[in-house]
């Protein structure tokens, strides 16, 4: 699998990470790293002008793919760059996987919507995951898969995953128009 790597470094998505996440569920310069180097993770970015504004990473194994990290700088947001994002990184992880998993805090609104208007579904909940009173709720959404997923592994098909998701509205402005 390749990832653009070299398009982002560590420093500058550790500084986005610090900017989107509480302290307690950040990622440091080291974590961002490995993220980069892995060999199995598909990463996709938005830059305006050339400041990186948006980032999402998904790790592909064994025809599933999970959602390890999206996320759009604060001043940034409300502009459909995360619906854009995540549009991408489904349709590329779809090539391979044919299902996304993923995991969301219970009181995350804002992602909660992203994701449901997806097609995502809550599949199970990890109570106290982050802390004590902030729970964890996994979500699932069917992909493509692979040609031959058909033949017996995936799981059962999801009606959502082969409609046009509701980025496809979005035309030229999909990522809010964004490199
Ligand atoms: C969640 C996040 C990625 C959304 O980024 P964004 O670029 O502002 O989102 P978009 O503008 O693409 O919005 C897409 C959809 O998300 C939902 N959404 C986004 N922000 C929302 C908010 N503040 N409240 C409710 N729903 C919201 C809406 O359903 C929206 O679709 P709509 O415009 O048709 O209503 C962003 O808020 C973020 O980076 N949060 C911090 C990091 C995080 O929590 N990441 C997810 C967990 S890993």
């Amino acid at each position: 699998m390749t990832h653009p790597a070299s398009t982002a470094t560590a420093e500058e998505l550790a500084r986005l990470d610090e900017a989107c996440f509480p302290a307690s569920e950040r990622w440091s310069i080291a974590a961002w790293s490995d993220e980069l180097l892995a060999e199995d993770r598909l990463l996709g970015f938005r830059r305006d002008g050339g400041t990186l504004v948006a980032a999402a990473s998904v790790r592909v194994v064994a025809g599933t793919a999970d959602l390890h990290r999206i996320m759009v700088d604060p001043r940034h947001r409300g502009r459909r760059i995360a619906c854009g994002l995540l549009d991408e990184m489904l349709r590329r992880a779809g090539v391979e996987a044919a299902r996304m998993l993923l995991e969301v805090r219970h009181d995350n609104p804002a992602a909660l919507a992203l994701y449901r208007g997806f097609g995502f579904r809550v599949i199970a909940t990890r109570p106290d995951y982050y802390g004590t009173g902030a729970h964890a709720l996994v979500l699932e959404r069917g992909l493509a898969g692979p040609a031959d997923a058909s033949a017996g592994a995936g799981p059962s098909p999801d009606p959502v995953a082969d409609k046009t998701s509701r980025c496809d509205k979005l035309g030229d402005q999909r990522g809010g128009g964004l490199a």
